[in-house]
C-alpha cells in the first residue's frame, strides 16, 4: 500500500513537472511540430516510408535566426505527434543544405540500394556562400544524399552536384516524383521567375524538359519551393502545380500560389494564367506535399512569414509547421479550386466536446463556460445560416483578442491580430488580413483549429483558408461568437484538443 502511494506521488510530481515546463515555454505549439530549440524554416523531404512519416526541415542548430542551413529531422506514425531526431544533413564543401524533397527509390534506379534495402533518396539544393559572395550567379545547384537505414544516417553522393547551375541566381528547391507513364523521375525546380522541369532515369543525370510561368501567376517576389502532383477529379487527372512566392503574397510577404492544368511528362499546361492562393493567411509558406502517400495529397507548410520570421518572440526555438492538410478539388461557378481540410488523423487529439443546434447569435454568445477549457486548444465546427457580419473572438483576461470574421458587404473573411498580444516586434505584424469568399452557398460552413499561438481557418469546405500565428500574453481561454445584426448557427461543435508533443 505504502509502495503504491509512493509511486502515485512520484507520478503526480512527474506530471506537474512536465506541465511546468510546458507552461514555462510561452507560445509553445502543443500539436504543431516545432523544434525543441533554434531556428527552423521550410519543411523538406517529407516522405512516408515503411509506416513512418519523415519530416525534414531547414534548420540552423546554433541560433534562433536563419544561418548556415542543415536538414533537421522528425518522425511520426500519424503526422500529429512528432519525435525530433538527430540532424540528417550538415553543410559541406559544396555549400549549405537548402530545401528539397525525398523519394523512396523502390526500383533502385539510383543504384544506391544494397542487400535488398530500398534507398531513401534526398534531392536538395546546395547553396554555396563562397560563390554567392563572388557573385558568379551560379551558387545554387542540385545534389543527392541517400539513406539505407530508415532515414537515420545519410551518405552524400560522391558525384554531387547532379544538376549544375546554368547561370540563374535563384535555382533551387527541387521536388522530385516518379512519372509512371514514361517511367522517369520529374524534377520541378524554382528558377527565379519560372518553374523548370527536368527528367531523369536514375536521379543522377537530368535533362531539361520545359519551363513554365514567366507569363502566369503572381510575380511580386522570387519563385521558391514548387510541387507538382495529380489529383483525380470526376474521373479525370488534374495536375496541381504549387509555386511559393516571397514576397508578393495576397496579404504581403510570403505565400503559396497554385495552378491547375495538364502535365504530359514534358510540359505543364495551366487551365488559366490567373493566380489562385493556397492560403490567404500570412503564415503558410513553402508548403508542399508528402511523397509516397498513395492517392492522398497531404500538404504541410512552414507556419511563418519571411516578413517577421526572424523576430517572433519565441524562445528557445523559432517557428512551427501548419497542421497537415488533405487536398482535394472542387468546382465553383466555372472555376476549379483546390480545397484544404485538416487530416482525419488529427481526431486523435479530440477531448471533451459539446454541440449546439440553432444557436441565435445577436450581440455576443460566450462559449467559454461550456467549453471550460483554460488551454485554449480547440477545434470549432460551425454552420452559419442567415449570413451577415459575424466574428469568432479568442480572448483572455489580459485583454488580448484574436478575431476571425466575415464581412458581408465585401464578401470577405478576415483575421485581425492587432490586439492579439505581443505584436510590436515587427510593424506589419499586428494588422488585419482579408480573404475572398468563393462559395455562393447561402450557408457558411467553417472549421477553426486553435493551438497556443495559431489559428487555422477552413471556410466553405476548405475553399478559403487562413493560417495566422499570434503571441498572447496568456492562453486564449475565452471564446465568443459575435454578430451585431444576428446570425443563426444551425450547427456548432466545440471540441477541446489535447497536446500532442512529447507523446
Ligand atoms: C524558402 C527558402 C528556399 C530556400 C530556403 C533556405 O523559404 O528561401 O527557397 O531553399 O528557404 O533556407
Amino acid at each position: 500500500m505504502k509502495k503504491l502511494l509512493l509511486s502515485a506521488l512520484l507520478l503526480i510530481n512527474l506530471l506537474s513537472a512536465q506541465n511546468a515546463t510546458a507552461q514555462q515555454e510561452k507560445y509553445r505549439p502543443q500539436f504543431h511540430f516545432s523544434p525543441k530549440a533554434h531556428w527552423m524554416n521550410d519543411p523538406n523531404g517529407m516522405v512516408f516510408h515503411n509506416g513512418t512519416y519523415h519530416l525534414f526541415f531547414q534548420y540552423y542548430p546554433e541560433d534562433k535566426v536563419w544561418g548556415p542551413m542543415h536538414w533537421g529531422h522528425a518522425t511520426s506514425k500519424d503526422m500529429v505527434s512528432w519525435q525530433e531526431q538527430p540532424i540528417a544533413l550538415y553543410p559541406d564543401s559544396l555549400g549549405y543544405i537548402f530545401s528539397g524533397s525525398a523519394v523512396v527509390d523502390t526500383k533502385n534506379t539510383s543504384g544506391f540500394g544494397k542487400d535488398d534495402k530500398v534507398p531513401l533518396v534526398a534531392i536538395f539544393t546546395h547553396h554555396n556562400p563562397v560563390l554567392e559572395k563572388q557573385k558568379t550567379g551560379r551558387h545554387e545547384y542540385q545534389s543527392l544524399a541517400y539513406s539505407l537505414d530508415e532515414g537515420k544516417t545519410w551518405t552524400k553522393y560522391s558525384g554531387n552536384p547532379v544538376l549544375p547551375n546554368p547561370g540563374i541566381t535563384d535555382f533551387r528547391d527541387p521536388k522530385v516524383s516518379w512519372y509512371e507513364p514514361q517511367k522517369k523521375w520529374i524534377m520541378t525546380l524554382a528558377a527565379k521567375d519560372r518553374i523548370a522541369f527536368y527528367s531523369s532515369p536514375d536521379l543522377k543525370s537530368w535533362k531539361s524538359e520545359s519551363d513554365f510561368g514567366t507569363d502566369a501567376g503572381a510575380h511580386g517576389g522570387v519563385w521558391e519551393c514548387p510541387d507538382l502532383f495529380p489529383i483525380m477529379h470526376d474521373g479525370k487527372q488534374v495536375w496541381v502545380l504549387i509555386v511559393n512566392i516571397n514576397p508578393g503574397g495576397p496579404n504581403k510577404g510570403s505565400a503559396g500560389q497554385y495552378f491547375l492544368g495538364d502535365f504530359d511528362g514534358k510540359t505543364f499546361k495551366s487551365y488559366s494564367k490567373e493566380t489562385k492562393w493556397l492560403d490567404f493567411g500570412a503564415d503558410n509558406y513553402a508548403a508542399v506535399t508528402f511523397s509516397n502517400t498513395g492517392n492522398r495529397s497531404i500538404l504541410l507548410g512552414w507556419m511563418s512569414n519571411w516578413q517577421y520570421a526572424n523576430q517572433v518572440p519565441t524562445d528557445p526555438w523559432r517557428s512551427a509547421n501548419t497542421i497537415p492538410r488533405e487536398l482535394g478539388l472542387k468546382t465553383f461557378g466555372k472555376e476549379l479550386y483546390l480545397t484544404s481540410k485538416p487530416i482525419k488523423e488529427l481526431d486523435i487529439l479530440n477531448g471533451t466536446a459539446f454541440t449546439e443546434k440553432n444557436l441565435m447569435v445577436k450581440g455576443q454568445v460566450d462559449l467559454s463556460k461550456k467549453a471550460g477549457n483554460p488551454t485554449g486548444l480547440f477545434r470549432l465546427d460551425l454552420n452559419i445560416q442567415k449570413v451577415t457580419d459575424f466574428s469568432i473572438v479568442l480572448a483572455n483576461k489580459a485583454g488580448n483578442e484574436m478575431i476571425i470574421g466575415y464581412d458581408k458587404a465585401t464578401n470577405q473573411f478576415y483575421t485581425d491580430r492587432s490586439k492579439s498580444g505581443k505584436t510590436d516586434f515587427e510593424k506589419g505584424f499586428g494588422v488585419k488580413h482579408t480573404a475572398p469568399r468563393f462559395s455562393t452557398d447561402p450557408n457558411i460552413p467553417l472549421t477553426l483549429i486553435a493551438d497556443a499561438a495559431s489559428i487555422e481557418l477552413f471556410a466553405d469546405g476548405g475553399l478559403t483558408v487562413m493560417t495566422e500565428i499570434f503571441f498572447p500574453d496568456q492562453p486564449m481561454s475565452e471564446l465568443f461568437l459575435k454578430s451585431v445584426n444576428g446570425v443563426v448557427v444551425s450547427e456548432l461543435k466545440y471540441t477541446a484538443l489535447k497536446a500532442a508533443r512529447n507523446q
